[in-house]
């Protein structure tokens, strides 16, 4: 299977004395739902802005198929239009589509996403997993081919996490869709196809996601005095 999205010995750091990504690289298959873990601040939020074309590294390089659809920790920071419609309409603008064109690919999103009856409703009326689903609507509505998500779950309650990790589990499977997400929660590595373990500037492990999953527990264990 091609790979969607491929990372080659990609290197970058804030400052000098302290890079963050060290000839880091990987690829995920076209059409599945990998996840990426790493402890805080083994540099996850960085490469998905590389991978995102958002930092340039300053060596190696990307290839994913296009168009990449992002989503953030916290919608807040994405969602900017006052209503569910005009927002997922928005990311549009750039594409120079007819207005009928415009709602049927919006009327698409937000049914991939099962919140056809929101497209009316102010943003600040939606639930936090919600907000997610429409800011996954926003890569759909624009074709995505690829989605990478930040630790999508960090703000959301347990039920409203596994609803999330499902609707991409399912987009992937009904869409053929690529997805990258990062994640701390090792529960929702029950929902991947793969997984990566970055440390220290690479990827140290990766592939089945419950042998990494007890690598993580075995870790995490060895750590405990
Ligand atoms: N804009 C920035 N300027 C300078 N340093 C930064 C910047 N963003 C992140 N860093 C540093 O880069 C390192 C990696 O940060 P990054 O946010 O990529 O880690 P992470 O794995 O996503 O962590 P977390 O699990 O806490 O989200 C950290 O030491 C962080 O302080
Ligand atoms: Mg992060």
């Amino acid at each position: 299977m091609p790979a969607a999205i491929t990372a080659q010995d990609l290197s970058f750091a804030w400052t000098p004395e302290q890079p963050i990504l060290n000839g880091c690289s990987l690829e995920v298959p076209q059409g599945q739902f990998w996840m990426l873990l790493g402890t805080n601040g083994s540099g996850k939020s960085t490469f998905l802005r590389l991978l995102a074309g958002l930092l340039k590294p300053t060596a190696g390089r990307v290839f994913l198929q296009q168009p990449v659809g992002f989503v953030f920790q916290n919608p807040d920071h994405q969602l900017v239009m006052p209503t569910v419609g005009a927002d997922v309409a928005f990311g549009l603008v750039a594409e120079n589509l007819s207005p009928q064109q415009v709602r049927g690919r919006v009327a698409e999103a937000l049914n991939a996403v099962n919140l056809l009856d929101l497209e009316r409703r102010p943003i600040y009326a939606l639930s936090g997993g919600q907000k997610q689903r429409i800011a996954i609507a926003g890569a759909i509505a624009r074709h995505c081919e690829v989605l990478l998500l930040d630790e999508p779950t960090a703000l959301l309650d347990a039920d409203t996490q596994q609803e999330l990790v499902l609707q991409v589990q399912r987009l992937v499977k009904h869409r053929g869709l690529t997805a990258l997400w990062v994640t701390h929660r090792l529960e929702e590595l029950d929902y991947c196809d793969g997984a990566f373990l970055l440390e220290q500037g690479r990827v140290i492990a990766q592939g089945d996601p419950q042998k990494l999953k007890a690598k993580m527990i075995e870790l995490e264990l060895a750590k405990t005095p």
